[in-house]
């Protein structure tokens, strides 16, 4: 895919290689960007049919954009950020990743089969399917050298704000403002969250600003933990090691899913969701014969990310996502077809719940997916609180749900203890620094 300009167009490009080929991509950009702009669509195989595997959603929720990088399987290259010289290997092919004969099996059991069961009790068969099978499964390889042995931290803070969008940035800016001293994690390369899908000049940008004093990017949260009962930890994960934060605060702003549509071979390379193709778009990417599907009625963000394409949004139902390791076109529930080398699916996300129900919220299923129940602006839960997509809150809440958190914040600093509503580190026994 060729280059045009967008928000991006001033980084510094550097040189590294995918599958032993020279790519250019920004310096410190999603790899899985840098792929797609270098034409790199079918990136990978999956484990069972080996189907060809495309990023996706951009947002470290498809697994469609594992790769092996310098030599460390399973890495999801949209949250791996560009670096001079990195070594970026396809996963899972038996020969190469545009031509892989065990994708056979997925033609030849298009309905799927339990490999539990297939051949089992027919003798010599049952031995030579498990030999076989013992031979190709999992996914990726174990690296060759072993890791480094990494730093592990122990910290406390008021706030610990997990996600970056602009909700997780109004829970950082209310803590300053109460003077609480806050951390704000995300597993992207950069903040932001749905405001890097839409363009520079939105209005909503400034949300962005000003940046967090503790902002860490390329941070994964591995769980929330109780290591001694009462007080509450969360473990972080980054490349330089782990961290282990005991809060008084948990903000959980963790935003949306991408949703899909339910058609046939939806999981093609070439299909984004809005949000990815938003990425693309202002990532300089040129997106090949585009064409965007919103079966349910086009989203905000979907229409933006038409205009800036300059294509008319299609409000029909998809049948099936047409090609072969890539996308050639698609067709409808109303028996016409179009052709199309990318098909960007426009439905209303689902908000990313998971964390909240780990922190022992109460979800409920609702028309958007799981929430919190109740709908409160922000919902709570002792020293947990939910904001922003995560809560089933649109776009345009972000400034009530800051003035709502200023308030929470606010009345937290002047009582003081709070021991119902906060989470207490106590007086320093457990709070070990350790290298
Ligand atoms: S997980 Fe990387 S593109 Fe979806």
């Amino acid at each position: 895919m060729a280059e045009q300009t967008g928000r991006a167009g001033a980084e510094k490009t550097v040189a590294f290689t995918f599958d032993g080929e020279p790519v250019t991509g920004r310096l410190g950009e999603p790899l899985a960007v840098a792929l797609v702009r270098a034409g790199y669509i079918n990136l990978a195989r999956s484990p069972k049919f080996h189907r060809p595997r495309g990023p996706s959603c951009l947002r470290g929720g498809c697994d469609g954009c594992v790769l092996r990088v310098d030599g460390v399987p399973n890495v999801l290259s949209c949250l791996e950020p560009v670096r001079d010289g990195v070594r970026v290997e396809s996963q899972n092919s038996a020969l190469t990743r545009r031509f892989d004969p065990l994708r056979g099996a997925d033609f030849t059991f298009p309905n799927g089969f339990n490999h539990h069961d297939f051949l089992a009790g027919i003798p010599i068969a049952e031995d030579l399917l498990a030999a076989f099978a013992r031979k190709v499964a999992g996914l990726g390889h174990l690296p060759t050298e072993p890791g480094s042995v990494r730093e592990a931290t122990v910290e406390t803070t008021d706030v610990l704000v997990v996600g970056s969008g602009p909700f997780g940035l109004a829970a950082a800016r209310a803590a300053a403002s109460a003077g609480l001293q806050s951390i704000v994690v995300d597993d992207a390369v950069a903040p932001g969250g749905v405001l890097r899908a839409f363009p520079a000049r939105d209005p909503r940008a400034a949300y962005l600003h000003p940046a967090p004093k503790d902002l860490r990017v390329g941070a994964t949260v591995v769980g929330i933990y109780d290591p001694d009962g009462k007080p509450r930890a969360l473990l972080l994960a980054r490349d330089r090691g782990a961290s282990l934060i005991y809060p008084k605060w948990f903000v959980f702003a963790t935003g949306n899913h991408d949703a899909t549509i339910p058609c046939g071979d939806e999981d093609r390379p070439g299909v984004f969701s809005a949000r990815a193709a938003g990425i693309l778009v202002e990532a300089g990417v040129v997106l090949q014969e585009p064409v965007l599907v919103a079966p349910r009625g086009a989203t905000e963000l979907g229409r933006s990310v038409a205009e800036r394409l300059g294509i008319t949004v299609i409000e029909k139902g998809v049948s099936e996502v047409l090609g072969l390791s890539e996308v050639r076109g698609v067709s409808f529930e109303d028996g016409t077809t179009l052709s199309a080398k990318t098909v960007i699916v426009d439905v209303p996300p689902a908000p990313a719940h998971e964390l909240l129900a780990e922190a022992g919220f109460a979800v409920v299923l609702g028309e958007a997916g799981f929430l919190p129940a109740g709908n409160s602006l922000v919902s709570r839960r002792n020293c947990f609180l939910a904001i922003g997509g995560a809560n089933g809150r649109a776009l345009g809440e972000v400034a009530a749900t800051e003035a709502a958190l200023d308030r929470i914040f606010s009345e937290a600093s002047v009582v003081d203890e709070g021991a119902e509503e906060k989470n207490s580190p106590g007086d320093g026994e457990h709070i070990k620094h350790t290298k």
